[in-house]
């Protein structure tokens, strides 16, 4: 069967039958799309649903919208637009919805009926007619804050959707003005003790740039504390660690290579950097209360550490929260001992 593609020449949309033989295809994987928005009232449940369960479990994916152009096929399969579903549960029941994430890129492509974006994170490689737009997807992460559900994608700002009806309310939100990058993580942290919202963004001035953006926000999307940074060569932070005295980065050992990028029109392509930089890390000086000073006060910077590839950052707890977990499991145990005693004294 002969290959057509969202091209302007075709008649149609058809995306290619058999998977690409690089790892995806521009989100274009034969099997891997969707594209149809759904609404199901009542989905089949094996088992009972407690009567009492009353909230929704949220998710987003890459979707891709239409096929990519013939020469941009070759691409990472992440680069589909962003489709959130919810499962919403209620008196025992449970209703599913999805709605594509209607980010600039999304509408642009709707109103051309074909895909107008090139290259995963390669810019030049778009279509003349969206320069300055947006290029974010909102397709890795849903978050709720400050009662607000957002979808994230890390090379551009949040959007944000109704929590009810997953419709767009806004397609590029700065927090208010609170975020001044261009970028924002897909893996923001919430303080469990103040509620805060933590997140940062890494190229925040630009494709290749080396500055970072970390800020915070209270519980009402107000913000709390703000800083910029530099780190020594543009590499991917995709996510981080955030403990009660200290925010954390790695920033993965692979520097953005800006010559395939601009000349070949290839996806973001990153080389190795050749001494392993960096654990990055930052000294938040958080805490509630009277007193709380907000700010960096100095930065570490841990390197040659024997580093491989590494997306997520997985948080066990802080000093202090491994000391209290300690003491509240001696508690246990000491009460334990003192009812089995009282047992065998009755006894
Ligand atoms: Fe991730």
């Amino acid at each position: 069967m002969s290959e057509q593609h969202g091209s302007p020449e075709s008649s149609g949309v058809l995306f290619p039958s058999q998977p690409m033989v690089t790892f995806g295809g521009g989100g274009s994987v034969g099997g891997a799309v969707n594209r149809a928005e759904m609404e199901l009232i009542d989905c089949e449940v094996e088992g009972t649903l407690p009567r009492d369960l009353d909230g929704a479990f949220y998710r987003v994916g890459p979707d891709a919208q239409y096929p990519k152009q013939p020469q941009h096929m070759r691409d990472i399969m992440f680069d589909g637009e962003g489709h959130a579903s919810m499962f919403r549960f209620k008196d025992g029941h449970v209703d599913f919805r999805s709605r594509w994430v209607r980010t600039q890129r999304w509408k642009a492509q709707r109103a051309a009926r074909r895909s107008l974006f090139g290259m995963y994170r390669n810019p030049f490689t778009d279509d003349a007619s969206v320069k300055g737009l947006s290029r974010g997807t909102a397709n890795t992460q849903v978050f709720f804050h400050h009662g607000k559900l957002m979808a994230f994608k890390e090379d551009s700002p949040p959007v944000v959707l109704d929590p009810t009806t997953l419709e767009t309310v806004n397609d590029y939100y700065t927090f208010g003005g609170a975020l001044e990058g261009e970028t924002f993580t897909a893996h923001p942290k919430i303080d469990s003790d103040t509620g805060e919202l933590i997140g940062f963004g890494y190229e925040a001035k630009g494709l290749g740039t080396t500055d970072v953006e970390i800020l915070s926000l209270d519980k009402n999307g107000k913000r709390t504390w703000h800083t910029w940074m530099k780190v020594p060569y543009a590499g991917m932070i995709h996510d981080f660690a955030v403990t009660q005295s200290h925010v954390a980065f790695l920033v993965v050992p692979l520097a953005v290579d800006p010559l395939p990028v601009v000349v070949e029109f290839r996806r973001r392509a990153q080389q190795p950097v050749v001494q392993l930089v960096a654990l990055f890390l930052e000294l938040r000086d958080f805490g509630s209360g009277p007193g709380r000073r907000l700010g960096f006060r100095r930065i570490v910077w841990m390197r040659r550490c024997v580093v491989r590839f590494v997306l997520h950052a997985k948080i066990t707890g802080s000093k202090d929260t491994q000391r209290a977990k300690a003491q509240k499991i001696r508690k246990e145990q000491r009460i334990n001992r003192r009812q089995r005693a009282k047992i065998k004294e009755k006894r």
